[in-house]
């Protein structure tokens, strides 16, 4: 039977629709930890399935063309990946510059596999050089937290694929709205869908997309006997957010280059880190991500950790606080955290919904603001 051309922004609204007369349109959050059932092969046990889950891990899959599984939140997700991808290899070769968690738990998981790497994505010798030691994982990052740094997917596929190691990208700040890591030869897409994917700082949820049906099914083992599930109810908040990720990212990546070009010319302000105005980078970050570089950007405050923590609390509108994607503006001094390689005055500004016009203002008051 012919079927109707949908596109993708359809498909994504319609993915948990129920369109039956007299059911209810939006689904329920499946609220239970077990199914009746009897019988072999025994099931019925909600840390194996649930349709929540499903409902959700169809919509993301319709991003990225790709078979999903949802996990607890983007860290698990992260150590199911490391565990299925990194046994038997010698290095887990990362970014630099990415999200220092990732670095964390790749050096705890140690003892399980394989050796961290730590390279510049951008340097491809040194990347190519670290996947030659032995058989490798990359797992890349682009744009990184918190410096926004760009690598090159198509010039990392290749050298991923020449080496014969599957490359991870972290795709949390693009997510699969802008991005799709698996059309240049990814294993898996990771999000974090905590960010931009869910949009309202109101959840906890992680996923991979992967178009390796082997690698999806050791994903959900990894999930089941490690527990690492999402709550219904945030895979059901996680659902609702998503079928407007590509209307709120549109428009914070709109307004994010804005802020970013306002503040790349403002005095007080030492450097300003955005795929959009990062010339260098500029022509492989609007290849990739054709819809718009993302709602996050950082710049240096010119002075010391204090100066960029008074600009901090000066503001009325931007609230300060970590994370990022939600449709309120955040920002935070990101060298606060331990472990956090950034630089002392660097400031990650998350980018909301909110007329760009009043986040500038704010923006501009809070960088009168000086140190006692
Ligand atoms: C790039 C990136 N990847 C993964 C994670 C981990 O996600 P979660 O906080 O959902 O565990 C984060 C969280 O900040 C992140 O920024």
């Amino acid at each position: 039977m012919a079927t109707e051309p949908m596109s993708s922004a359809s498909a994504l609204i319609h993915a948990g629709t129920q369109r039956e007369l007299g059911s209810p349109v939006v689904a329920p959050p499946m609220l239970t930890s077990v199914f009746a059932s009897a019988g072999e092969p025994a099931t019925g046990y909600a840390r194996g399935d649930n349709p929540t889950w499903t409902a959700l891990e169809r919509a993301l899959g319709v991003l990225e063309d790709a078979d999903a599984v949802v996990f607890a939140s983007g860290q698990a997700a992260s150590m199911a990946l490391m565990l299925a991808l990194a046994r038997g290899r010698h290095t887990i070769v990362l970014p630099r510059e990415g999200y220092y968690n990732a670095r964390v738990l790749a050096t705890r998981l140690r003892p399980h596999g394989a050796e961290p790497a730590v390279v510049d994505l951008q340097d491809l010798g040194a990347v190519e050089s670290e996947l030659g030691r032995g058989p490798a994982v990359l797992w890349a990052e682009t744009p990184t937290n918190p410096l926004l740094r760009v690598a090159d997917l198509t010039a990392l596929g290749e050298l991923a694929a020449k080496a014969g190691a599957p490359m991870v990208v972290d795709n949390t700040l693009a997510t699969g709205a802008l991005q799709r890591p698996l059309d240049y030869g990814a294993a898996a897409s990771l999000c974090s869908l905590t960010k931009a994917a869910s949009g309202h700082s109101d959840v906890i949820v992680g996923a991979v997309m992967t178009r390796d049906n082997a690698l999806a099914a050791e994903l959900r083992e990894w999930r089941a006997l490690g527990g690492g599930i999402a709550g219904p109810m945030e895979a059901w908040l996680a659902l609702r957010g998503l079928k407007t990720l590509p209307l709120r990212i549109a428009r914070q990546s709109k307004s994010a280059l804005g802020i970013a070009e306002y503040l790349a010319g403002h005095p007080r302000v030492r450097a300003v880190h955005y795929p959009g105005t990062c010339q260098r980078t500029l022509a492989v970050a609007r290849a990739q991500m054709p819809g718009g570089f993302g709602p996050l950007l950082s710049f240096e405050v010119a002075g010391a950790a204090a100066d960029a923590d008074a600009v901090i609390m000066a503001a009325r509108l931007i609230v300060p606080a970590t994370s990022f994607g939600g449709v309120e503006s955040t920002w935070e001094r990101r060298a606060r955290w331990p472990g956090e390689t950034a630089p002392e005055a660097l400031i990650r500004l998350s980018v909301g919904v909110e007329p760009v016009a009043d986040l500038i203002a704010d923006i501009a008051r809070s960088l009168e603001a000086r140190t006692a």
